[in-house]
């Protein structure tokens, strides 16, 4: 893995978005697997810059998300089909068809999942995923487990992961109970990941994903085993990883 620690949030997120920037401009047809959640806003937000400044084409990017809530309508401002639209879609010239995130509303979930996992192999595979990182370990939302879960799927959220996410929504019982998720093995199989990690309250779970044993009570452990893995963190995130 390569660690990178940078001053702050907003060092992290120009780093990473220079990095997706010049994927895109050097690879015709990319294919990008993107997160929700706080950490990569400020990404996001470099992003709409470069190409409100005439710098940046994503009209031949293809988008797959890591992961959404399940049961939730799209529509909903907490889903991520919603977040996804508000900070990046809807402000640069992505084709909407070529954007993708699991059917929160799907009547199989299942099915859904086998349907999501089908459409990222027919695309060619992920080239580059953007990843956060859980105050628990997790990446998209694959849980601390007793296994690393291979492929798309659905999972009932940690209790861990709902209070967490409920400063997006009026009260933790607002918060959906469940997820549809990109697996480990999804993720693991791009060909090159990304993961930011910001702020004091991630110190000791990015030491333990960095530097700790490799198991799925850590999910995120697992990149330590894949060939392309660039970790930035911003100083109060990597207060434990030196
Ligand atoms: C989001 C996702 C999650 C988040 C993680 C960190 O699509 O899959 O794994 O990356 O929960 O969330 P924030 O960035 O809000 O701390």
């Amino acid at each position: 893995m390569t660690v990178i620690i940078v001053n702050d949030y907003e060092s992290m997120s120009k780093m990473a978005g220079e990095i997706i920037a010049r994927q895109i401009e050097h690879e015709e047809d990319l294919v990008l697997g993107l997160a929700t959640g706080s950490t990569p806003i400020g990404t996001y937000k470099y992003l709409i810059d470069l190409h409100k400044a005439g710098k940046l084409d994503f009209s031949e990017v293809t988008v797959f998300n890591l992961d959404e809530y399940y049961p939730i309508t799209p529509d909903n401002d907490q889903s991520y089909n919603y977040f996804m639209n508000e900070n990046l879609f809807n402000h640069v010239n992505i084709d909407k068809k070529n954007t993708h995130i699991q059917n929160g509303e799907a009547a199989d979930p299942a099915a859904e999942c086998r349907r999501y996992e089908d459409a990222i192999h027919d695309a060619g595979g992920i080239d580059l995923q953007l990843l956060g990182l859980g105050l628990n370990g997790h990446i998209g939302f694959n849980e601390p487990d007793s296994h690393f879960p291979k492929t798309t799927h659905h999972v009932a959220l940690d209790a861990s992961t709902i209070e967490a996410n409920s400063r997006f929504f009026a009260s933790s019982n607002d918060v959906p109970k469940h997820a549809l998720t990109m697996g480990i093995g999804t993720i693991f199989n791009a060909r090159k990941i990304v993961m930011l990690i910001s702020g004091e309250a991630k110190a000791d779970i990015a030491k333990a994903v960095i530097h700790g044993n490799i198991t799925p009570q850590v999910p995120g452990s697992i990149l330590q085993l894949h060939p392309d893995v660039t970790i930035i963190l911003d100083e109060e995130a990597a207060k434990h990883v030196r």
